[in-house]
């Protein structure tokens, strides 16, 4: 059978999509985190740390084309679907906590407004989000009234993959073909209907000079996540994508989430990026801005507004509730306290807005933080 994603593997071992580039080792590499990403999450939905309604769907729709496809040697692999350890369970439940917290707020405090999620992989929030503030749109209403419009970046490898599960899922169409007619074919690696756009896009062709991508308004105010994603870029390639992200939707306000690692030059962090290296994975940002410091002030030079960062530990012990703690830790039996410490200290949420937004969530949330400017 012809593979709608027209990929086949090339003599070199590389992953080639038909009338595309050639993938590079390390680009298939950098992709294949995402299954790190929805792998952790879907072990933590499944011990009961996170609920998310779409993550069935994801899981199996993406599990389904890999099987298809690639014949299990893509970048999703089912053998990574096993249960994680405890820590590893509640750093994704606090992550998940932390981001979902940050744009309620945002979302709160805006009117209409856009997101632009960099790196997105296989997230469900784009469901979450687009059901819980745009679905009461119907088809046939008038799609400029819709609050959210949700802008999703990755590979094209990724987002075929996503664009095929959500056009096979009815429960993923219901949402993001509410507000426009489903389609009679699938869609290629791209959707664009009136509130979500899912970009084939390789960040690193973004520049402040790069036309805006399909969908992108420049007149709505915009919070940009980068969950896990920017880390992988090297400086240079992350700061022209800050330098489009700034010309572009700086005049309307703009605000940014920013999930990554930190602390790689301790002992602990030395470990995490040997073991990350062992699979050819490196983290060039993480060299370069190695503290909640150096993040924050990474955002405030780039034109990126006031900053605020914390690390995991923090937001574990400050921003999540003592019941829900409680229950967090009658789900399994955890005894390395130390090493849930460890291991949430090295990783940091960095949000911001510019001074223009409409978005008052930096100071609204909370104004006593391990690092601000
Ligand atoms: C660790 S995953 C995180 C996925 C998602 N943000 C999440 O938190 O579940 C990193 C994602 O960034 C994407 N990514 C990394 N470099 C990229 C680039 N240059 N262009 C587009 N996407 C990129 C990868 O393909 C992958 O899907």
């Amino acid at each position: 059978m012809a593979s709608p994603l027209g990929a086949f593997r090339s003599s070199s071992g590389g992953l080639r999509t038909t009338g595309g580039p050639r993938v590079s080792r390390k680009d298939r590499i950098v992709q294949s985190t995402d299954t790190d990403a929805l792998s952790s999450k879907y072990s933590a939905y499944k011990k009961g740390y996170l609920a998310d309604p779409y993550l069935e769907a994801i899981v199996s729709g993406f599990l389904v084309q890999e099987q298809q496809h690639y014949h299990g040697r893509g970048t999703h692999s089912a053998g990574q679907f096993v249960n994680k350890m405890p820590i590893i369970n509640i750093g994704s439940c606090v992550r998940h906590l932390a981001v979902t917290r940050l744009v309620d707020l945002f979302l709160e405090s805006t009117e209409k407004c856009q997101i632009i999620s960099l790196g997105a992989g296989s997230d469900t929030r784009p469901f979450s989000l687009l059901a819980k503030y745009n679905k009461q749109t119907a088809a046939s209403d008038n799609a400029a009234d819709v609050k959210l419009i949700y802008h999703e970046l990755d590979f094209a490898v990724t987002t075929t993959k996503k664009a095929l599960t959500i056009f096979n899922s009815p429960l993923l169409s219901d949402v993001i073909y509410h507000a426009s007619p489903r389609p009679q074919t699938p869609p290629g690696a791209e959707i664009h209907t009136p509130d979500y756009h899912l970009h084939a896009a390789d960040l690193r062709t973004l520049n402040a000079t790069t036309p805006l991508l399909p969908g992108m308004d420049p007149t709505l105010p915009t919070l940009v996540i980068s969950e896990c994603c920017l880390c992988y870029l090297q400086p240079d390639e992350s700061d022209q994508v800050f330098s489009f992200l700034v010309t572009n939707f700086g005049h309307a306000g703009l605000g940014m989430i920013l999930y990554e690692p930190i602390g790689g030059n301790d002992a602990f962090g030395q470990v995490m990026v040997e073991n990350l290296a062992t699979r050819g994975i490196s983290l060039p940002t993480l060299q370069r801005f190695p503290t909640l410091q150096a993040e924050v002030h990474r955002l405030a030079d780039r034109g990126m507004g006031v900053p605020r960062a914390a690390d995991m530990m923090y937001i574990y012990e400050r921003w999540i509730s003592r019941e829900e703690k409680q229950r967090i830790s009658r789900l399994e039996f955890l005894d390395e306290l130390e090493e849930l410490r460890l291991l949430l200290s090295h990783y940091c949420v960095a949000w911001t807005v510019t001074p223009n937004s409409p978005a008052a969530w930096v100071d609204a949330y909370e104004t006593q933080l391990p690092y601000q400017v």
